[in-house]
């Protein structure tokens, strides 16, 4: 795994947009793995400049995020549509038709949203925020981890860390659904963000480098060949 430790929030999110911008433009019809949560904020503001100054062109890129609430609608503030229209697609010309979020079928399952991504071509390269306990997408410590997409009953850290976001905690959904490991794993790039002091022990998973575990789901990305960790400092402690 290449690691990149950087001063701030600042500079790492630059250096994550640097990433993507370069992907970008150098494949115009991409397919970008796209997250939620504070750690991406910063990267898709960047991106947005750029295509503001006609330097990034979105005309023709695709994206499937990683994860929703369910149990929410998705004109709720809250709802991760909502995150990704008001950071990054209504800010950007890229085509509604063209973006897209996991969801479950009748039975509850999810796996359809995996097959669409491997019949779109998979994903080129995916964006990773990490959560205070490990979690990526919603992929939570557990004995056993889903392998592709489906349902996620959530894990009373996470409530606890996405109840900042909700007007009380008894509003954060308990659910979610979300891409499973092999889902993330199947990218051909994995770009993982980390910022701030609440990160720094799931990251020194990836910084020793050593051991994956299913207490700490993001360890797993240290088996990915193509993934790039950015950091800032207080993350890197
Ligand atoms: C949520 C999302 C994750 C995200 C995590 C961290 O639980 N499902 O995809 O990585 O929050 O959020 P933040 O970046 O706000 O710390």
């Amino acid at each position: 795994m290449k690691i990149i430790i950087c001063k701030d929030y600042e500079e790492m999110s630059k250096e994550a947009a640097k990433i993507f911008s370069d992907r970008i433009k150098n494949k115009k019809d991409i397919i970008l793995g796209l997250a939620t949560g504070s750690t991406p904020i910063g990267m898709y503001e960047n991106l947005v400049k750029e295509n503001k100054e006609g330097k990034l062109d979105f005309s023709n890129v695709r994206s499937f995020n990683l994860d929703e609430y369910l149990g929410i609608s998705e004109d709720n503030d809250q709802s991760y549509h909502y995150f990704m229209n008001d950071n990054l697609f209504s800010k950007v010309n890229i085509k509604k038709e063209n973006t897209h979020f996991p969801c479950l079928d009748e039975n509850e399952d999810g796996s359809h949203y995996d097959k669409e991504i491997e019949e779109a071509g998979g994903i080129d390269i995916q964006v990773l925020g990490i959560g205070r306990n490990g979690h990526i997408a919603f992929n939570e410590p557990a004995e056993e981890l889903n392998v592709n997409t489906g349902k996620i009953n959530l894990t009373q850290s996470t409530i606890e860390a996405n109840s900042r976001f909700f007007e009380s905690e008894d509003q954060v959904p308990v659910s979610a659904v979300s891409m499973g490991m092999g889902s993330i794993m199947k990218a051909k790039e994995l770009v993982i963000l980390a910022s701030g002091k609440e990160k720094a022990d799931a990251v020194k998973y990836l910084i020793k480098g050593d051991k994956v575990s299913t207490d700490c789901p993001v360890s797993f990305a240290l088996l990915h060949p193509n993934a790039t960790l950015i950091v800032d400092e207080d993350a890197a402690k």
